[in-house]
């Protein structure tokens, strides 16, 4: 087990899981908003195509959001200049996720480059 701090949320890495656990003030908004992300995606047609190749979805939510969990995501190391990077930071900004694509915040997951901090 592994304990993360963010600026908003304090996250243990478990196994496969991800739980986001909000510290007070800003952490549940951010909660909410991924939550709320991961909802949409799955129904709308103009994100289909898109289905979680940029966002890590919310699997679970507790206490009105005040914990998620997400699938955990490999570390990415490699840096702002790749193919990959570079699709994922299109993608972003094409779909207008509120995601701050610094190194802290994306990672691998399903063998495609994806964002897990996209709320702010
Ligand atoms: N799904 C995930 N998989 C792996 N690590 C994660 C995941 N979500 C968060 N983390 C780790 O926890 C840290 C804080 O989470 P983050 O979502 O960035 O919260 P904050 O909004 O507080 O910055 C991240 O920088 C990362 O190290
Ligand atoms: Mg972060």
């Amino acid at each position: 087990m592994k304990l993360k701090k963010g600026y908003s949320r304090i996250v243990l890495l478990i196994g496969n899981y991800a739980i986001k656990i909000a510290k007070p003030k800003y952490g549940r908004r951010c909660n909410i908003g991924e939550l709320h992300y991961s909802q949409l995606f799955p129904n709308s047609e103009l994100f289909n195509k898109h289905l979680y190749t940029m966002i890590c979805p919310v699997l679970f939510s507790f206490f009105n959001c005040w914990v998620i969990v997400m699938p955990r995501c490999k570390e990415y190391t490699g840096g702002y200049e790749t193919d990959a990077f570079n699709t994922l930071s299109d993608n972003i900004r094409r779909h207008r996720i509120p995601a701050e694509l610094l190194m802290q915040n994306i990672g691998w997951w399903n063998n495609k480059l994806v964002c897990f901090d996209y709320y702010q």
